[in-house]
């Protein structure tokens, strides 16, 4: 398969441009995709955000499966992370965010106010990879107040703020970072979520990824849509199951056009709402 390159290039600049902005605010709100989690965090985040407050905030949780959505979050919260699952498209969870927000700026005001300083607005950086919805949530974060609260010194580039209430500030320019996939999987996991471009990695590839994580994790979507028994699934490869695939869509021996229906459908949730990437630990939590 295609080997796709991360630029130390790419990765100087994204870091360079989000440390200039990370020292404008109080709190970064890095945006994964709660379809995979881990594989949309840019894996030098730690290094990048350093001690700054963060929130990993699991966007679309409306597309992923809410149970592994809930381990995710269990998940980064017992890292020692504030987590929480929104659905930017639609406005929810937003409210709860802002909640999380100023819970963890509380103690820093608390001191302040004891010095006799007044609390101040929370200013507040969206921050993650292309596509996770970062423009979105700043739309629907600011809604109509959009008001733009000036520029702040410090910066070689003039940034806009974009009010919140009268609680919050946000930069109106996500820091955006580069995803890492050397990891193949990785790779395919971003394509088929649209992360990355789908020419950058083959159709088939991310058809047989499809099917052998469906196999694994979702047989039964397999077995319903097309009529495979359990033991063609324990004992038949991908490729077959792909090329048996292929013949049922009436595509003879198709197969790259087979995968493409395969992976449109994977994005128009035919095959349910799919967490691409399972959870490390299981956490018994309670609906
Ligand atoms: P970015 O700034 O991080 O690059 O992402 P952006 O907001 O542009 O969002 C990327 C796509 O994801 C958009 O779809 C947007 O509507 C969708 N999106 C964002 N948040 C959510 C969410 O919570 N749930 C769902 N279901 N979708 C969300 P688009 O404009 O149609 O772009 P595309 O799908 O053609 O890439």
């Amino acid at each position: 398969m295609t080997t796709i390159q991360w630029f130390p290039g790419h990765m100087a600049k994204a870091r360079r441009e989000a440390s200039e902005k990370l020292n404008l605010v109080d709190i970064v709100i890095e945006l994964v995709d709660a379809r995979i989690p881990e594989s949309s965090r840019n894996p030098m985040i730690d290094e990048i955000v350093q001690q700054k407050p963060r929130i990993i905030v699991l966007n679309k949780a409306d597309l992923a499966d809410k149970q592994k959505t809930q381990q995710w979050v269990a998940y980064y919260e017992a890292q020692g992370y504030q987590s929480l699952a929104i659905d930017a498209q639609h406005s929810k969870g937003l409210k709860q965010l802002e909640k999380e927000c100023q819970a963890l700026m509380a103690p820093y005001f608390e001191k302040q106010q004891a010095k006799g300083v007044k609390p101040r607005a929370i200013r507040l950086m969206i921050l993650g990879i292309p596509n996770v919805g970062k423009s979105t949530l700043i739309n629907r974060f600011v809604g109509k107040n959009q008001a733009i609260t000036g520029n702040k010194p410090g910066v070689t580039k003039a940034q806009r703020w974009l009010k919140i209430g009268r609680n919050f500030e946000l930069l109106d320019t996500p820091g955006i970072l580069w995803p890492k996939f050397e990891d193949p999987d990785v790779g395919k996991k971003l394509a088929l979520t649209g992360a990355i471009k789908d020419q950058l990695l083959h159709m088939d590839d991310l058809a047989l990824y499809l099917i052998d994580y469906l196999r694994q994790y979702q047989p039964n979507t397999l077995v319903d849509k097309f009529k495979f028994t359990t033991e063609q699934l324990e004992q038949e490869t991908t490729v077959n199951l792909l090329l048996s695939i292929t013949q049922q869509m009436g595509l003879k021996d198709d197969f790259e056009t087979a995968s493409q229906r395969l992976v449109h459908d994977f994005r128009q949730q035919k095959f349910g709402n799919l967490t691409l990437d399972v959870p490390y630990v299981s956490v018994n939590l309670h609906e």
